[in-house]
């Protein structure tokens, strides 16, 4: 470890979360939170408690950030008072975010010589330090090196992302649009189970046989989009809307929620409309793209 000492600023579910495996490696760790009681459980585990967060900062070289937005971790880090403290230190910033916000903290941390890495969690509190927990960290190379062996006790699917201080928080953003649109979907498909009187465990274990065909899809999807090459002989966009359009007219007739189901038609009829007919489905993302 080239850190013995380590700051957390923020102690709400995820960021008190953070904290232990630093305490049960050995490291000297300082907490800081607006409602200091958060910290009584870390401080059973032997952590230090600094109610005033200049004392928290100066306790330690490595500063990691996990509170609920950036303009929350900014009304405290930019206050006049405390950016001299951290000149000279390194501070990772684990808050939710997007490109733009962590380029702004990258700026703001060259101007006040402060070494700073952007993160996201790709994960739930509970799975924190352990082998499957994933992390995303980008901004310069140096600096990560100087902390990846305490950033690794975060979770074994700790990951460098680039020297780009936007680029974690974009891949947060891109699997975290997976996650909602693969749970909102799962919601719609639990509502229709129920409407038909369809046991949704029965669903599960269909799931489980389904899913690689829809792991197969996102390659092809993915590699179509990188290549622009919609084309394939397994099902046409025509075919593709014809199903989208029996799923939306399911949900109507049993009377359940359809709004997805509607944009998903909406997506592919735009797609037939734009002469992609003939296309596979990955020609539906011509309407996502950047214009
Ligand atoms: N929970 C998850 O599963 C999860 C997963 C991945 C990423 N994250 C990210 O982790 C970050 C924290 O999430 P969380 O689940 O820990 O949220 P949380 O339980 O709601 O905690 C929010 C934290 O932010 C602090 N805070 C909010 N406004 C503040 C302000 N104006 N000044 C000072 N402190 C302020 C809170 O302090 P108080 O305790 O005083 O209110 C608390 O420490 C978020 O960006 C979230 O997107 C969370």
């Amino acid at each position: 470890m080239t850190h013995s000492n380590v700051t957390f600023i923020g102690l709400g579910q995820m960021g008190a979360a953070l904290v232990p495996p630093f305490i049960q490696a050995g490291l000297q760790v300082t907490v800081w939170n607006r409602s200091i009681a958060k910290a009584e459980p870390l401080e059973a585990m032997g952590a230090t408690a600094q109610a005033n967060i200049a004392d928290a900062i100066n306790a330690s070289d490595l500063i990691i950030v996990c509170l609920s937005d950036y303009a929350s971790s900014n009304a405290l880090l930019l206050q006049a008072q405390i950016t001299p403290l951290l000149k000279g230190k390194t501070l990772v910033q684990f808050t939710t975010g997007d490109a733009r916000q962590a380029q702004a903290g990258a700026q703001w941390a060259e101007e006040i010589g402060l070494n700073y890495l952007d993160g996201a969690i790709m994960d739930y509190p509970t799975k924190v330090g352990r082998p499957e927990c994933m992390l995303l960290v980008s901004g310069p190379e140096a600096v990560w090196n100087s902390c990846a062996n305490e950033m690794r006790l975060l979770g074994g699917r700790m990951t460098y992302v680039g020297a780009k201080p936007g680029s974690a928080n974009v891949l947060d953003g891109s699997l975290l649009t997976m996650y909602y649109g693969n749970t909102f979907a799962l919601m719609q498909s639990a509502a229709m189970l129920q409407a038909e009187q369809v046991d949704i465990k029965d669903f599960a274990t269909a799931l489980q046989a389904f899913k690689p065909v829809i792991e197969s899809t996102w390659k092809r999807t993915i590699e179509a989009i990188d290549q622009q090459n919609y084309a394939g002989q397994e099902a046409s966009i025509y075919v593709h809307s014809l199903g989208v359009q029996s799923l939306l007219e399911r949900a109507k007739n049993a009377g359940v929620e359809h709004g997805l189901l509607a944009l998903f038609s909406g997506y592919v009829d735009r797609a037939l409309s734009n002469g992609h007919g003939a296309d596979e489905l990955p020609a539906a993302y011509e309407v996502f793209r950047p214009q």
